[in-house]
């Protein structure tokens, strides 16, 4: 492959993240041989595990979260083989020299360390402070954080500063797994791979962008996590403001490890700062209540916390605009929320009426041209236009679509986001990664929203039935400018 072997180090190891999601994408990798000869994969956690019983925890993931058709023993096994358990509390000292003699089996200077925390936000600076305290953190070292990080701009300087202190910048990767999303990726080759697009790009052809996340899960298990965060903090504040980012950023020189980062800085750097009349205005909050959602009778917010009384928020819509040159007066609509209608994460660019109309007696709509680019579920994108119906009567329009789906185009499987950020971390390429400015200038633009609505305690999110498309005030914030969300576009 090409790369260094390395220690792949995941503090969390018997966790959701890891075994749902790390695991997985590292046996994806493993039956492509993507992984390097020597690397070994080290579970981390307070579980008496040996590294036998280790690998049966993670054997049983694998049966679990890879599809059926793409297990393969001969793979699994290979992956086993690497697998090593460390028993480790953050909180004592005990038995972090036994990590320090497994590393040190393999004093290649060249071997490349991956640590990588999916653990709580709370133990980032406490783990790192071991890893020192040890000497197992070497110039060849790397250290993985999942969001999220920080509740605000503080919290999150204060987990910047802790990992900070062992760690310098260019070793540090913060994830966003919207970024590893192949989707995602295709969003920059869409826009400067080709020539059409850009030049309609701008305030002078489009007339505004909505950018929704939607889901149809509610909070599960996850409630206690979520009741603190909220759809700003556990959505807003990193992938929608990511995907934004990638839509609005100017084009880089090259894809370069920091260039991309410093166009979606500077996007974020843009973002008008919300007053508190913006915020009263321009977002909408909302809580889910019972509802029906693929058929089944789901419970509300407050029945799947377990209490009533939560004014945070499982829906958020709000209307943002990036100050610069490009794209000043254009509105940037986001919403996303959990328990909705549908799953699926899109993009739509809708552009301008023409400029004047040649057909005005023509019978038919006319309709704005409208990108819509599809993340997720299925991955595609459809330009809406309009044609003359065929007929040798008089010119009738017609909506037509050209569509592009990408399993119809493509035969290859779309990895996982976290098999291309695993790998890019042992890489070592940092592109798809949150700087640290980038995140604080995420939170920056944040803040004033979560400060608005923390004195205005009485205007609560307002409840949506579940398996809709959230409370009706988010279908005002766009009929006040005239416009509507584009639904199932
Ligand atoms: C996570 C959020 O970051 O993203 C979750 O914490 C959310 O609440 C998830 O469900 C959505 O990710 P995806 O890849 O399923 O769209």
């Amino acid at each position: 492959t090409g790369l260094p072997a390395s220690d792949f180090v995941v503090f969390g190891g018997t966790g959701d993240l890891a075994l749902r999601k790390l695991l997985p994408a590292l046996y994806h990798r493993e039956r492509e041989h993507q992984l390097p000869e020597g690397t070994r994969i080290i579970g981390g956690s307070r579980s008496e595990l040996d590294d036998h019983g280790y690998r049966l925890v993670v054997r049983e993931a694998l049966q679990t979260h890879v599809a059926p058709g793409d297990l393969e023993a001969e793979a699994v096994g290979r992956l086993l083989d690497r697998i090593h358990h460390l028993t480790l509390d953050a909180e004592t000292p005990d038995d972090w020299h036994l990590l320090h003699g497994l590393l040190k089996e393999r004093p290649d200077p060249e071997r490349v360390r991956v640590f990588y925390l999916a653990v709580s936000p709370a133990l980032f600076g406490p783990i790192c402070e071991r890893l020192e305290q040890v000497g197992v953190v070497e110039p060849s070292s790397r250290v993985v954080m999942e969001k999220p990080i920080g509740t605000d701009l503080d919290s999150a300087r204060r987990v910047n500063d802790a990992v900070g202190r062992v760690f310098d910048e260019a070793q540090i990767f913060r994830i966003d797994h919207y970024l590893g999303k192949e989707s995602v990726q295709n969003l920059l080759v869409t826009r400067f791979a080709n020539t059409f697009l850009e030049p309609l790009w701008s305030s002078h052809w489009v007339d505004h962008v909505q950018i929704t996340v939607a889901e149809t899960l509610g909070v599960g298990e996850r409630g206690g996590y979520y009741d603190h965060a909220g759809a700003l903090r556990d959505m807003v504040q990193n992938h929608l403001l990511q995907l934004l980012c990638l839509v609005a950023m100017e084009p880089p020189t090259y894809v370069g490890r920091e260039t991309v980062r410093d166009e979606k800085l500077k996007v974020l750097q843009a973002l008008k700062p919300m007053t508190a009349e913006d915020v009263d205005r321009d977002t909408v909050r909302g809580a889910y209540g019972q509802g029906v959602v693929d058929g089944a009778v789901v419970p509300s917010y407050a029945e799947d916390l377990g209490h009533a009384g939560s004014s945070t928020e499982t829906f958020v819509a709000l209307k943002a605009e990036v100050q610069n040159w490009r794209w000043a007066g254009v509105p940037f609509y986001l919403r996303t929320g959990k328990r909705m209608d549908r799953r699926v994460s899109e993009i739509v660019v809708v552009f301008k009426e023409p400029p004047h109309a040649m057909f005005p007696h023509a019978s038919g709509p006319t309709t704005a041209n409208r990108l819509h680019i599809q993340v997720q579920p299925e991955e595609g994108m459809r330009l809406h236009m309009t044609a003359k119906e065929p007929g040798p009567g008089g010119i009738r329009l017609r909506p037509v679509s050209l569509d592009l789906s990408y399993a119809t185009a493509f035969s290859e499987r779309s990895p996982d986001a976290y098999e291309r950020l695993i790998m890019d971390t042992i890489r070592g390429n940092p592109t798809l990664f949150m700087r640290r400015d980038e995140v604080e200038a995420a939170w920056t633009w944040v803040e004033p929203i979560l400060q608005r609505w923390a004195e205005t305690p009485d205007r609560r999110p307002k409840t949506y039935p579940a398996g809709t498309s959230g409370p009706t005030a988010a279908a005002m914030l766009l009929e006040r400018d005239g416009r509507t969300w584009q639904e199932h576009a």
